[in-house]
């Protein structure tokens, strides 16, 4: 049994329980010509765990990207994160030095993004590009850089890897340009992976080949992922934990299995209803559009406008996210509960 008062053993399950990210009421704003900035992410609290592959879903202009790249600490420009912490496996990196974050980038937090041509270097082999990585994070020789790129390259199933080395990128299809991204970003067995849309881009079966993969070599060196999308669907097969952003905020966040088998919050229904054929269910969650220039009050709920159950609470009184079941967290006064 675990005496929590034996501060030797409180270090133990403190060390046990350390999540991967912690990523503490971060904010990140856009400064505007009117003065006030726009907050793309508002006091954000998230916690990943070590290993886990945790889904962030989202519409466009939710704050993935934003959120994704401040991991890193390189918000989009001109954003700027004005406040928060993000402890990463223990440690806050928001005083690093530029030069202490370099080292991190790519060595133990690494980031996957779509379009992977943009991120290849037109003007070197695969070969070089991916051992360069290694030489530069994990100081090995060239010799045994090229061996880790030519490993790393079998296991993203490159076929003919040998050859493949010495290929450039524009000889690849986008499909084989983003495995080769894929072994860049895992070369050094990061703590952590951030996949923003990383396969957006890709057709339906080359992305499900990929995600796979993804997943598999995650899982296989104990990386964890902030893994994000548009595309609710693909979190039900590749997530361990989900959770849906709107306007900067987490809006429910839970288990795979809860998440999918009890959505509480009403923008969550709504995204899931939004892939159903049932268009009576589709007209039941969703409110047309608010008009274009309809503000919500920050003392109302985000969602009121669009929301199909908000009552007048809603409008004056914005809710906190809550634990409605163990580790099953909704932002909303009136989830839907079963
Ligand atoms: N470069 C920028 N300049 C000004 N505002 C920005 C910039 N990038 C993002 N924003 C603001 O931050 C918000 C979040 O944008 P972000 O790109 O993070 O969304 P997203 O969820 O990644 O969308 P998408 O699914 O389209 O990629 C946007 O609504 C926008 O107002
Ligand atoms: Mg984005």
């Amino acid at each position: 049994m675990l005496k929590l008062s034996d501060p030797v053993q409180e270090n133990a399950a403190a060390t046990v329980a350390m999540p991967t990210f912690d990523i503490r009421r971060l904010t990140v704003e856009f400064p505007t010509i009117s003065g006030n900035p726009a907050v793309a992410i508002r006091n954000l609290d998230l916690r990943i765990e070590r290993g886990e592959i945790f889904g962030l879903v989202g519409e466009s202009g939710a704050g993935k990207t934003t959120l994704a790249r401040s991991l890193l600490r390189l918000p989009p420009e001109p954003g700027r994160i004005s406040a928060g912490e993000l402890v990463f496996e223990g440690r806050d990196i928001m005083p690093l030095t530029e030069v202490a974050l370099q080292r991190m980038r790519g060595r133990d937090i690494s980031m996957i993004v779509p379009n992977p041509r943009n991120e290849l270097n037109p003007l070197l082999t695969v070969g070089e590009q991916i051992a360069n990585v290694a030489r530069v994070h994990l100081r090995v020789s060239r010799r045994e850089a090229f061996g880790m790129a030519l490993e790393i390259l079998r296991a993203v199933q490159i076929p003919d890897p040998d050859r493949r080395m010495t290929a450039f990128p524009h000889e690849m299809s986008g499909g084989m340009a983003q495995r080769i991204v894929i072994a860049i970003a895992l070369i050094c067995s990061p703590k952590f992976i951030v996949s923003d849309d990383a396969t957006s881009g890709l057709d339906v079966t080359v992305q499900a080949q990929i995600l796979d993969l993804l997943r598999r070599l995650a899982k296989d060196r104990g990386s964890a992922m902030l893994f994000i999308t548009r595309d609710i669907g693909i979190t039900a097969h590749f997530c361990d934990r989900v959770a849906v952003i709107f306007d900067g905020e987490i809006m429910e966040l839970a288990d795979r299995e809860d998440f999918f088998f009890r959505p509480a919050h009403p923008y969550t229904i709504m995204l899931m209803a939004a892939f159903s054929y049932n268009q009576r269910l589709r007209r039941l969650w969703a409110r047309p559009e608010p008009l274009p220039g309809a503000a919500v009050e920050a003392t109302a709920c985000p969602y009121v406008l669009r929301c199909p159950l908000a009552q007048k609470r809603c409008r004056v009184d914005r809710p906190a996210l809550r634990e409605l079941a163990r580790g099953h967290y909704a932002r909303c006064h009136f989830p839907v509960l079963r």
